[in-house]
């Protein structure tokens, strides 16, 4: 069975079932557990057996409880960046020793709450470093403490995506005037400091650069290894970052050239002196999701037809407000969930239902011909979707199911119900 057959036998389930409804339920999303398990088993095949690694899944890609709680049993721990996601990896019993709180505003709060569970902890800059040792002079910790290092080899092709470039707002920049030695320097003066890490950016960093970035973090720990005397850095986290393939239907992310990449460009990386963490978020899941809506109406605008769908920038948004830097594959299907012919196509743009021109999930695409109540499917929206909403225009947070069997007789199970509308408080 072709990946498109497999979504047309998820819809034409979920459309008997009433999941799915042109009235009562004209947007939904989609998660494929098996494939997710797939996908999970060879991340954890990818990297060598004789290294300690901790695959932090980074829960900004997929905040759902559901979600992180079933990675959870698949062998992933958490990458949290905010009191929210560490709240909701807890909650999906993701536990302390299996979390790492990053992030470049940790407030007094938040670093309080996760030096007190013991979670691993990446300090951004000097600092916060300064709050770090005040929090272990009065109270300890049992953290495991690093810092977030920008070793600025460069941006890849989507510079709000890039963490390792001269300006950027992450990590100790380690090539500018001083700061390598000053960095070094702390890390002598403070020996809890057991921990380095770096994330060279997220899509769009071509494997090579990501190395390069990760070797300048090996390099960085041996040179505070050899100048402590002893091996004071232990483990290394290399962020995640992995880019997704949106072009095809190949379930697998590319784990086996990451790793690859790694052994060419950072071969000390894998010697054994250190322990590894990964925080890989799209590679994870963007692959086994996808949002499917009605067209609820159609129109021909300046010789080009347009179908207005109930998917837009409110589940969209990275794609609707920077569509070069994410665009999506559409598909159609008619009412019942079967696939649109591919011979009758038009150039067609796919709008939402947003009040604002450039509300467009897809452009000009040529795509087969659009009808009223045919259904488009959105692929690849497993990671980074559910966790963007949009609320502008009041529309509802559509509900998120996962599915098992999804090959023969699917079967789904509630991961977020739909959320209508925020009241906004009276004044
Ligand atoms: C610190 C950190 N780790 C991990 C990730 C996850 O990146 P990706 O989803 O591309 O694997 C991000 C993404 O922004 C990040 O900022």
């Amino acid at each position: 069975m072709s990946d498109s057959a497999r979504r047309s036998n998820i819809l034409t389930h979920a459309l008997q079932q009433g999941l799915l409804h042109e009235e009562h339920a004209p947007l939904v999303a989609f998660l494929d557990w098996e494939r997710v398990a797939l996908n999970v088993e060879h991340l954890l095949a990818a990297f060598p057996k004789d290294i300690p690694v901790l695959h932090a899944f980074a829960v900004k890609a997929n905040p759902l409880v559901p979600v992180l709680s079933r990675l959870g049993e698949l062998g992933m721990g958490a990458e949290v960046a905010s009191d929210g996601e560490l709240t909701a990896a807890l909650e999906a019993g993701i536990t302390p020793e299996r979390l790492v709180f990053d992030s470049p505003a940790k407030s007094w709060g938040e670093l309080r709450r996760a030096l007190g569970l013991g979670a691993a902890l990446n300090v951004d800059n000097f600092q916060e470093l300064a709050r770090v040792r005040t929090i272990l002079e009065e109270s300890g910790s049992e953290s495991e403490i690093g810092v977030r290092l920008n070793p600025q080899v460069g941006a890849g092709a989507i510079a709000a995506m890039s963490t390792a470039s001269a300006h950027s707002k992450f990590g100790v920049p380690l090539r500018d005037p001083g700061m390598r030695e000053q960095l070094v320097e702390a890390y002598l003066a403070s020996p809890w400091l057991r921990r380095a890490h770096t994330h060279v950016g997220s899509q769009g960093c071509p494997l090579p650069l990501i190395a390069e970035g990760v070797n300048e973090l090996v390099r960085f720990a041996d040179e505070v290894n050899s100048r402590a005397g002893y091996a004071q850095i232990r483990t290394l986290d290399i962020g995640g970052g992995l880019p997704v393939d949106f072009e095809t239907d190949n379930p697998i992310s590319a784990f086996d050239d990451y790793v690859a990449a790694l052994a060419e460009g950072a071969p000390r990386l894998f010697a054994g002196d250190y322990e590894i963490v990964t925080e890989f978020g799209r590679s994870i899941l963007a692959k086994h999701g996808f949002i499917a809506a009605y067209v609820e109406y159609t129109k021909e605008v300046g010789g080009r037809r347009v179908a207005i769908t109930h998917a837009g920038a409110q589940v969209a948004t990275r794609t609707v407000f920077m569509p070069d830097a994410w665009p999506l594959r559409v598909e159609g299907f008619d009412r019942a969930g079967a696939a649109k012919p591919a011979h009758a196509t038009a150039v067609q743009d796919v709008a939402g239902p947003c009040c604002f021109a450039g509300d467009l999930v897809a452009r000009g695409r040529e795509l087969p011909v659009l009808e009223q109540g045919d259904l488009v499917a959105l692929l690849d929206t497993g990671a980074y979707y559910a966790s963007n909403p949009f609320h502008y225009n009041s529309l509802p947070v559509p509900p998120v199911y996962g599915i098992e069997n999804a090959g023969t007789a699917p079967r789904f199970s509630e991961i977020r119900g739909a959320v209508v509308r925020e009241l906004q408080p009276a004044l």
